[in-house]
């Protein structure tokens, strides 16, 4: 293929909306055809035209030179104007100073001090938990997910920010989807959505504002996150920005809000799911806690020797990668895959569209931990976290949050859907199961 060829574009295009209509009603279906048409693939949002990245080898050469293929792009520009410009949503001109910044404070030492919360936070949501109550998982586990951030960011419970903060979480992921698919002038409407979206913004800077006002005041380290924001400094930075600005502390405290509660929730969720509806990864499953965890809680200690719920989140990310869909900006004219790609070309990639290719994976569709005890091939087509000097900062505090929290539940609690049905997920910017509802029953060795 000459570098002159276009780029095919994907079916069911219409004037002014683009793909927004089967980006709305069938998001995952409609991305799970693009392969079908190549290896890049256009797809227009809106007035916008935006080159999906449907080869994982291709993908792999965006995300680790960020410098020609910087953050940037629908995705991008909606969670820019949502959160600021933290770590996740600066350009690569500012990426390599913050990350340095923010690095040490998801470094491999501070792990167990986070995993004492996250233990202690799951501990405390399974023991409110009654016999034959049906919950909205994604909602507990979403709860759970929020308290362990605040938790391990601000060293303190703060039931009421807390609730301040989920609110406005929720108002705002909502929105944000629909953001990024509509052409701007509809965005700019004071509609409902709209209206909403703009509320919960100004409350959220406001509120985490205040809390690094406060602390701006007390010099004590508290050893959490915001601790190491704050006292963070970048030697190579000149003189005068070497650490972090209030107004820069705030947006990172959104950004670790933005991209780490519901994406953690949301894994939990699906891996309860998942093994619910296999009993017998429920059953090893369960062995494997009974003997390594007992009634729990899991804690950081017993990570190593639990190998089989690691994998079950393995293999949850694989089918539903929570991020399912990041974008970059063409920096400069390039040429991927042997196409002409001219600067300010606007790509997206997809985590889920790579992990459910069935030429890469057998038994795509199928939930199987044990696929990765042997496989190299296919880890290398596996980017739930992203890959290169954007891969996400905290994958190692995810991990660890659902795989403590999977151990911990499945020492104490049997989840059973409330339905055979397969539950289809309602997909926005992010793959979360909302409105799964399983009915609890303790295990016998709870009750014994
Ligand atoms: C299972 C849970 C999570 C998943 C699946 C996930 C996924 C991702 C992905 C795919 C990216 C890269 C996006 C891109 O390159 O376009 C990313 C970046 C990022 N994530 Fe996560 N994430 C998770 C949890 C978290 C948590 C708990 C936090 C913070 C407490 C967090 C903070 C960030 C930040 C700050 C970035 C930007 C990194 C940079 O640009 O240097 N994530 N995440």
């Amino acid at each position: 293929m000459g570098t002159g060829a276009a780029i095919p574009l994907a079916d069911k295009s219409i004037p002014f909306l683009g793909h927004a209509l089967p980006l709305l009603r069938d998001p995952l279906g409609f991305m799970s055809s693009l392969p079908d048409h190549g290896s890049l693939v256009t797809m227009r949002m809106g007035p916008l035209s935006v080159v999906m990245v449907c080869d994982p080898e291709l993908a792999r050469q965006v995300l680790l030179d960020d410098r020609t293929y910087d953050m940037g792009g629908p995705v991008f520009d909606r969670a820019r104007e949502s959160v600021g410009g933290g770590l996740g949503t600066c350009p690569h001109s500012e990426h390599r100073r913050q990350r340095r910044l923010c690095q040490p404070a998801f470094h491999r030492s501070r792990m167990p001090a986070y995993a004492t919360v996250m233990s202690s936070a799951c501990d405390a949501m399974t023991t409110t938990w009654q016999d034959g109550q049906t919950i909205d998982l994604s909602a507990e586990a979403a709860a759970m997910a929020l308290r362990v951030n605040v938790e391990s960011m601000f060293a303190t419970a703060l039931p009421r920010v807390a609730q301040d903060v989920a609110d406005d979480f929720v108002a705002l992921s909502r929105s944000v989807f629909w953001r990024i698919i509509m052409p701007p002038l509809i965005n700019r409407l004071p509609t409902p959505v709209n209206r909403r979206y703009f509320r919960a913004r100004k409350r959220l800077f406001h509120t985490v504002g205040q809390i690094i006002a406060a602390r701006r005041q007390d010099t004590t380290d508290h050893g959490d996150l915001l601790s190491s924001l704050m006292s963070a400094q970048d030697p190579d930075s000149e003189a005068g920005s070497r650490g972090l600005s209030d107004r820069e502390i705030t947006e990172q405290v959104l950004t670790f809000f933005f991209a780490g509660a519901e994406t953690t929730a949301a894994t939990l969720a699906w891996a309860l799911y998942q093994v619910s509806r296999h009993p017998h990864i429920e059953q090893r499953l369960q062995a494997e806690v009974d003997e390594v965890v007992g009634d729990g809680p899991a804690t950081h200690d017993h990570l190593p020797r639990l190998p089989l719920t690691e994998r079950v989140i393995t293999e949850t990310l694989r089918l539903y990668a929570p991020a399912w869909l990041g974008s970059r900006i063409v920096a400069h004219d390039t040429e991927l895959g042997g196409y002409h790609l001219p600067a300010g070309t606007q790509m997206v990639w997809s985590p889920y569209l790579i992990h459910r290719r069935p030429d890469i994976y057998k038994n795509v569709d199928g939930f199987d931990p044990d696929r990765w005890l042997h496989t190299k091939a296919e880890r290398e087509a596996y980017f739930p976290f992203g890959a290169g000097a954007r891969k996400c900062i905290a994958d190692r505090f995810a991990l660890n949050t659902a795989i403590l929290s999977l151990a911990t539940i499945s020492a104490r609690w049997t989840l059973r859907p409330v339905t055979d049905e397969p539950f289809k997920p309602v997909v926005r910017t992010l793959l979360v199961p909302h409105g799964l509802r399983m009915r609890l029953a303790p295990r016998a060795r709870v009750t014994a």
